[in-house]
């Protein structure tokens, strides 16, 4: 029996293999310096980059391309987002179930003088956006939101979110982490005005690859992490204050770039509706298989339609370490167990500090996989204590 790999909110695998074959091609004809030079490979680099910001765009309907940052991943976009735009003295606005990856960047900027509020979640790790509203003071500045967690695979309701921001004249950041390429995402209807996305995950590209779409004019409040050379305005010593150059100093990852090109591309040509509906029948299906499982407790909203294809839960008495281990090793079936580096959301639903054990599916995987789970689930929940 082959391996069954149940980890694609920590990376998705395996990738179109268009992906890898673009990156071989890149590797092979290409290997040029985009940007930099004015001969012929160096032209065909600089296009498969502006070509991915295309097809980005025209996934989170952008109408500017230019507006997309290509960043190494999302955590250095939330960081371009968070570092950049807040200042002392500044309040925000996040939840409970947020990931590090906004946290630490926030945290850190609270011991700088920035005011945060979290907004504490159900159980389920819901967000009621009247609570959000409630939290508003006169130096609010923004809001910093999941767009679904990565650890009970919930998402929030980032448009009435998007709505208060407006009405408020608040800047809304929403991490994407978990949804780019598998959960509709328009930035204008949604209000959002910075998107920090990878590229590793739903987007099928490689790892070292991510995001962040910036609203137009909001590059003038938001100030770079990184300073160099961009390949532009090479006569002066400052950073270009264009877009994206202000935030893309040095040679960037092109062969990844070419990858997660090849990435977009397959989500694009699939279809974001096809890919979310094949995952929703995998979750549905893992869901009615376990859930009357003596022991099994299930984490997060329940309803398929309003949820990623990530699902949490435990064994009762069980630690989940040690489930994922024997899921591993006895059945082939790679999980992550444990606190998926968002502390805060485990405080959230109860599971602190041992965590859950999480299944993340993709569209590559198959129902024969999920009712394979749903037996070794069975196997192993016959010997809990
Ligand atoms: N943030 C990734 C996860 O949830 C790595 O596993």
């Amino acid at each position: 029996m082959g391996i069954i790999y149940f980890d694609n909110a920590a990376t998705s695998w395996p990738k179109p293999p268009e992906v890898s074959a673009a990156m071989q091609k890149y590797m092979r004809k290409i290997g040029a310096n985009p940007g930099r030079s004015g001969h012929r490979l160096s032209v065909d680099a600089a296009r498969i980059i502006y070509d991915t910001r295309e097809k980005l765009a025209q996934l989170f309907n952008v109408v500017d391309p230019i507006r997309i940052v290509l960043t190494k991943n999302a955590t250095e976009a939330l960081n371009i987002a968070i570092l950049g735009f807040l200042k002392p003295g500044d309040h925000v606005i996040t939840s409970s179930m947020e990931h590090n990856s906004v946290m630490r960047p926030l945290r850190a900027m609270e011991a700088r003088g920035v005011g945060i509020t979290i907004i504490p979640c159900d159980k389920a790790g819901l967000i009621d956006p009247a609570d959000i509203a409630s939290a508003i003071k006169k130096d609010t500045r923004a809001i910093f939101i999941t767009h679904a967690s990565n650890v009970t695979g919930g998402g929030m309701p980032v448009s009435d979110i998007g709505r208060i921001a407006r009405e408020h004249g608040l800047v809304l950041c929403v991490d994407a982490a978990q949804t780019a390429g598998s959960y509709p995402i328009d930035v204008t209807e949604m209000n959002i005005d910075l998107l920090a996305f990878t590229g590793h995950k739903s987007l099928f590209g490689p790892s070292g690859t991510g995001g962040l779409y910036i609203r137009e004019g909001l590059e003038k409040s938001i100030g770079p992490l990184c300073i160099g050379g961009t390949g532009s305005r090479s006569e002066v010593e400052e950073q270009p204050d264009f877009m994206p150059d202000r935030y893309e100093a040095g040679t960037p990852n092109i062969v990844g770039i070419t990858g997660l090109q090849a990435g977009v591309d397959f989500v694009l040509s699939t279809g974001i509706d096809q890919i979310k509906s094949k995952e929703d029948s995998l979750v549905k299906t893992f869901i009615e298989g376990i859930e009357n499982l003596p022991g099994i407790i299930i984490y997060g909203q329940m309803s398929i339609g309003r949820r990623i294809p990530v699902v949490s839960f435990n064994i009762a008495g069980m630690d989940p370490a040690v489930v994922a281990l024997e899921l591993d090793e006895r059945f082939k079936i790679m999980s992550r167990s444990g606190l998926h580096c968002a502390p805060s959301a485990h405080k959230t639903i109860g599971t602190y500090s041992m965590g859950t054990v999480r299944f993340s599916f993709s569209c590559f995987n198959t129902q024969e996989q999920v009712v394979r789970a749903v037996e070794a689930l069975k196997k192993i929940s016959r010997r809990r204590k």
